[in-house]
């Protein structure tokens, strides 16, 4: 499906992906080079980069303080980097100026209208959750892909930053709620380009059924509530873009059976932009709701939001640039994001020979290390295997910052600087952490 909005990141539980011992055997090695313990992620190399704006050591999570040492261990099972952790804490769906936040508000009075306010709502839940939480609650299988160290950022063998808001709804259905959303940041390792970040942001609503609800309407109850979530989704979707054409197309989800995905026909694309399904009753049942069945749907407000804001890339969400944050209001849903320029970028190729440990996402990981926000997109552009069975891969790596034009000083400086300055470049990263042979 060739949307200009298709995102890996929806869909990293739907369908069936290829197994996590195959994904371990791709990142194998990832584990030690990776950790924060290795020499060459020494992060005060990193911090002296002038762009990166302070981190604090000391965050207020969910009403928990959380040290930096918390989450940035010395410990071969934890693969948090310095850049994700300056994220932490920062929570841009409670700004109700920025467009994420305007988003999740106008969700919010959808559900506060057509369910009078039944619709609890959480959005300070910390994102730092157990590997039961994330992945064993909500029954995602011990060999799915999603809980390898490639997809998902570990803190440490037991926990990990959550990769979507689907991790809470097994507390909360256990806490007795019965309607609620829940808004949060989420972390997946991931590709580089306009459309992927490696924290973005989900919402996740979930709405149980008693008996009563469905027996009088003369269907069984599973059918009560996908009927039911097909038509408040609906709702939704044209609550936030007005009359559009939609379509639901089944698919699978680890939480959900039977399962679905909406997808809205916008700018002459079929756009995916939510996930759902009627409740596994195995969730309901270890939460003490023997006799219910429930929906639950996840989305992606990034996704959403570039599409009714006209947000061309996913780094402006991050950007602190009074040009883009002065264009948005709190209440105002259909304002359209007049980019104020254009910067040109810059292209820099790297070769190597990989090993069979190399993964894309640790390339991306490295390059972010590095080049932080002004990382536009890593593309593989030449791939080919020699007579003696060694793989080459080119990636060009496009460098753009969104706010300023940048010297071929500095990008050459990233890329490749002389052996002599103490940072870290792009080259020397690849080699060190990812184990390959330049060429
Ligand atoms: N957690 C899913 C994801 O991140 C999205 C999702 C799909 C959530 C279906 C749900 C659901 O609650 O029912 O890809």
């Amino acid at each position: 499906m060739a949307t200009a909005f298709s995102f890996a990141q929806t869909t990293l539980f739907s369908k069936t992906s290829p197994s996590l011992r195959a994904a371990c055997l791709r990142s194998f090695t990832f584990c030690l080079p990776f950790s924060s313990s290795s020499a060459a992620l020494s992060s005060d190399k990193l911090h002296s980069k002038k762009w990166r704006q302070p981190v604090a050591s000391v965050l207020e999570l969910g009403g928990v303080r959380i040290a930096k040492d918390d989450v940035l261990r010395d410990d071969p099972t934890n693969n948090v980097p310095d850049t994700i952790f300056a994220k932490l804490g920062l929570q841009l769906h409670r700004r109700d100026q920025h467009p994420l936040g305007i988003l999740k508000n106008a969700i919010y009075e959808y559900f506060d209208t057509n369910y009078s306010n039944q619709f609890d709502k959480f959005d300070n839940l910390s994102p730092i959750v157990s590997v039961k939480e994330n992945f064993d609650d909500v029954l995602v299988p011990a060999d799915h892909v999603s809980r390898s160290y490639n997809d998902t950022y570990y803190i440490d063998s037991q926990t990990v930053l959550r990769c979507h808001t689907s991790a809470h709804q097994a507390e909360i259905l256990r806490r007795g709620h019965t309607h609620f959303l829940v808004t949060g940041d989420v972390y997946r390792r991931d590709s580089i380009d306009s459309t992927h970040y490696p924290v973005f942001h989900q919402m996740e609503g979930v709405r149980v059924f008693s008996p009563q609800d469905w027996e009088a309407s003369g269907t069984d109850g599973t059918s009560y509530a996908a009927g039911d979530l097909k038509k408040c989704l609906e709702g939704l979707a044209r609550h936030l873009f007005g009359s559009v054409e939609m379509r639901w197309v089944d698919t699978y989800f680890p939480f959900t059976n039977p399962s679905f995905e909406l997808e809205i026909f916008f700018q002459e694309n079929w756009l995916e932009v939510l996930g759902c399904g009627v409740t596994e009753q195995e969730i309901l049942r270890r939460s003490g709701k023997t006799d219910n069945v429930a929906w639950a749907f996840g989305l992606g407000l990034e996704r959403l939001a570039m599409v009714l804001f006209d947000i061309p890339d996913i780094r402006l969400f991050w950007s602190t640039d009074e040009r883009f944050t002065s264009q948005f209001s709190s209440g105002k849903l259909g304002v359209k994001f007049k980019p104020f320029s254009k910067y040109p970028p810059c292209y820099k190729d790297v070769s190597f020979w990989i090993n069979e440990s190399f993964t894309e996402n640790n390339l991306c990981e490295v390059v972010r290390e590095v080049a932080g926000d002004l990382a536009e997109e890593v593309q593989l552009i030449d791939n080919f295997t020699n007579k003696k069975g060694m793989t080459s891969h080119c990636y060009r790596i496009t460098y753009r910052s969104m706010e300023r034009s940048l010297t071929d000083d500095e990008i050459n400086k990233l890329q490749a600087s002389p052996i002599t300055r103490d940072d870290w470049n792009v080259r020397e990263l690849v080699q060190s952490k990812l184990n390959v042979v330049l060429r």
